[in-house]
């Protein structure tokens, strides 16, 4: 093998976020439309077998932690069996999860038992009313239970929730959240909404900053920022009476598109080097004709060396790109 796989600004990947589905027990505003996607048909979807040799042929160019994603990753069938493959893997050193939470109380269990290493829970609101509201379904009771069932396995690391910023929804509860991640072990994180909405309804005008969070959660707490870990996509603070620990991910208002480690694929095979890329690598096609891993290698060599320099939203060229969040994988 030809060493680590860099790009054309010398970034080095080191971080795989693979989506296991695009289908999801849920319906979020700025994800999915109300109705949902068409899901991709079965057939398209990559089996177990042919994800664990792309991990495996990814750890071989350098890659050290995977992340599993969706749509609901917890709604692909046997889960814990790939996190089992991919926890055999040597140079893997972590396996962590982006889930919604609604199955977690129920499959934690086994996929500890798998080797999963962390877990990010997405949730938006702590209101059975708000819930329903921006994911369209009921199921905040499952979410909590899920995240308390999480609190008995101390292997996992720090248990994260990471919260969608949307003015006039997620605004309202901010202080509540502030107080999830003092009384619980919870590190509570803001993300900024993307326009990867496939309702296309992002603009600025509902685009709510980790910077005004942070004035919002400072209006009642002394916060003390915390070192960034490196590639940290997020800013860290403590509160000043060590009760607990919050954070900001702000791609929009303050992008880390420069120190990007991350490539992406899709649940159907494609390789993404940037959420915002227009286009995409098939790897399933060649791979289900049967390209040698030399092969396969030098498609990925090439995609990663174009992972464009990073989004431009915002911008007067910004195109949304034709797949949606739920397609991508987080
Ligand atoms: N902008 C920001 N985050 C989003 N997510 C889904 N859609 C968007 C968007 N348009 C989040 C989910 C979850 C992760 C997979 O991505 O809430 O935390
Ligand atoms: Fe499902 Fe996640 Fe999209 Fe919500 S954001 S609809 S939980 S994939």
């Amino acid at each position: 093998m030809g060493g680590a796989l860099v790009d054309t600004y010398g970034r080095e990947i080191m971080d795989l976020r693979v989506s296991v589905t695009d289908r999801c027990n849920l319906r979020c505003h700025y994800c999915m439309p109300a109705e949902g996607l068409a899901w991709a048909p079965k057939e398209q979807e990559l089996e177990f077998a042919e994800i664990e040799r792309l991990v495996s042929l990814f750890a071989d160019l350098g890659v050290r932690s995977v992340r599993l994603t969706g749509g609901e990753p917890l709604v692909r069938k046997n889960l814990p069996e790939l996190v089992e493959r991919i926890a055999a893997i040597d140079a893997i050193e972590d396996i962590s999860l982006t889930t919604n939470g609604i199955l977690l109380e129920q499959l934690i269990e086994p996929l500890v038992q798998a080797g999963l290493t962390r877990v990010n829970v997405s949730l938006d609101a702590l209101t059975p009313e708000r819930y329903r509201e921006i994911t369209r379904r009921n199921g905040l009771q499952k979410v909590i239970a899920g995240l308390a069932a999480l609190e008995r396995y101390p292997q996992l690391g720090p248990i994260k929730v990471n919260v969608v910023a949307v003015r006039g929804m997620s605004d309202l509860e901010i202080l509540e959240f502030a107080e999830l991640a003092r009384r619980r072990p919870y590190v509570v994180r803001f993300l900024e909404f993307m326009p990867l909405d496939a309702d296309e309804q992002w603009s600025d005008d509902v685009l709510l900053t980790g910077a005004e969070i942070r004035r919002v959660v400072e209006s009642m707490h002394d916060l003390v920022p915390l070192a960034a870990e490196s590639a940290a996509t997020s800013s860290r603070f403590a509160f000043a009476d060590n009760a607990g620990e919050i954070g900001f991910v702000s791609p929009v208002s303050e992008p880390f598109c420069g120190t990007c480690d991350r490539a992406r694929l899709t649940a159907d095979g494609q390789l993404r080097t940037c959420l915002f890329a227009l286009g995409e690598t098939d790897l399933r096609g060649p791979m289900r004709e049967g390209v040698t891993n030399g092969e396969l290698e030098e498609l990925i060599r090439g995609a990663i060396w174009r992972k464009p320099a990073g989004h431009k939203i915002g911008e007067d060229s910004f195109t949304q790109p034709a797949r949606w969040m739920s397609q991508i994988g987080g």
